[in-house]
């Protein structure tokens, strides 16, 4: 029988289970996907921590699962085994990215047929199934915050998934990229075109330093009290401060803040948009998508435990 991770109750990563289900079939406009490669992103287990007080514990089913527990896996990539009866252009057999979807820790997904993509050939299953929630959320917070060439941006959280592809695309629009991260990604940060400078006391300077003429934007992909403390110091206008971490106090300093909370701009259009540019790139060699890890299916809670520890320098990537 195919399998699922799923999360059993609100906690830490110990909470998930890989459960068998029955293999899901296509609804008319939608596609079954055996999945090759998914992408691991924070969201995974900020869904089941409890943290987004989203789910009802109340709601159990027979199984002893909660009913209203979050799925999880909201990107991956496969091979196409059946096709809806409305579905034209996709045949059994190709090869696709999925994105956005859920439950996609599984051997198999059930998606609409507007969440696939072609997969380019040379592209690996680990690559394809983790570029697209990172590559189209960095593509919104750098559009946000206006980032084009001949600005200086400050990028924190450059190490991180979103942010080498942060990183990556702000340095190809022509823009001067400054990027936070422990020192010992700051090689592979030089590489994809930024000066890294280490976070932490002291940043504000060593980012004067690194941009003697000043930044004129930042994206915050860290989420930290120095992220917010250190944009708002050195980035004149606000309204060219972007985060994709909601905080109360960002909420309150007036910058621009993306995602799914309230008050947040979720950028559906621009990321759904984004998602062919950003294959592009990746088949032309303009874009690397930096694979850290990748762990078994059943090995989820490891790779989340991985993840919660935040310092792992590119993707995490579950592989059924
Ligand atoms: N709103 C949205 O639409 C959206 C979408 C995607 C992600 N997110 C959120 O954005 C955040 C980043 O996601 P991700 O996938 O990039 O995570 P990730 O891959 O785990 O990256 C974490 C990053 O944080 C850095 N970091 C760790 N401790 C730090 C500190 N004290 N100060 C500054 N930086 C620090 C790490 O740098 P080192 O490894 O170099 O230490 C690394 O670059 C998460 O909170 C995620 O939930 C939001």
């Amino acid at each position: 029988m195919p399998r699922i991770v799923r999360p059993t109750a609100h906690g830490t990563p110990d909470v998930l289970g890989v459960v068998e289900v029955p293999t899901p079939h296509a609804a008319a406009d939608g596609v079954v996907v055996e999945v090759r490669a998914a992408g691991v992103n924070p969201i995974d287990w900020k869904l089941y921590s409890g943290a987004f007080h989203a789910v009802d514990d109340d709601h159990k089913d027979a199984a002893g699962l909660a009913a209203s527990m979050p799925s999880i896996g909201l990107e991956c990539a496969g091979v196409v085994t059946e096709v809806g009866a409305d579905v034209t252009g996709v045949r059994i057999g190709d090869e696709v990215i999925v994105y956005p979807v859920t439950a996609a820790y599984a051997d198999y997904v059930s998606a609409p047929a507007t969440a696939i993509l072609a997969k380019p050939a040379g592209l690996g299953w680990a690559e394809a199934g983790s570029l697209m929630l990172t590559g189209t959320t960095a593509v919104h917070a750098l559009h946000a915050a206006g980032v084009a060439a001949g600005d200086a941006v400050l990028v924190h959280g450059g190490s991180g998934g979103v942010g080498l592809m942060g990183v990556q695309l702000a340095a190809a629009a022509g823009a001067t990229v400054i990027a936070t991260a422990a020192e010992r990604n700051h090689a592979l940060l030089r590489e994809l075109g930024a000066t890294p400078v280490v976070y932490g006391p002291g940043l504000a300077g060593r980012v004067r330093t690194a941009a003697p003429h000043g930044v004129s934007a930042a994206v915050d992909f860290a989420g930290t009290d120095e992220a917010l403390q250190v944009s708002l110091e050195l980035v004149a206008d606000r309204t060219r401060i972007a985060s994709i971490t909601g905080s109360p106090r960002r909420a309150a300093a007036g910058i621009k803040l993306l995602g799914y909370g309230p008050g947040q701009d979720a950028g559906t259009e621009i990321r759904s948009a984004a998602r062919g540019a950003l294959i592009d790139r990746v088949e032309s060699g303009a874009l690397r998508v930096i694979v850290d890890t990748t762990f078994p299916l059943t090995l989820a809670a490891k790779a989340h435990e991985v993840g919660i520890a935040g310092h792992a320098p590119g993707k995490l990537v579950l592989i059924p």
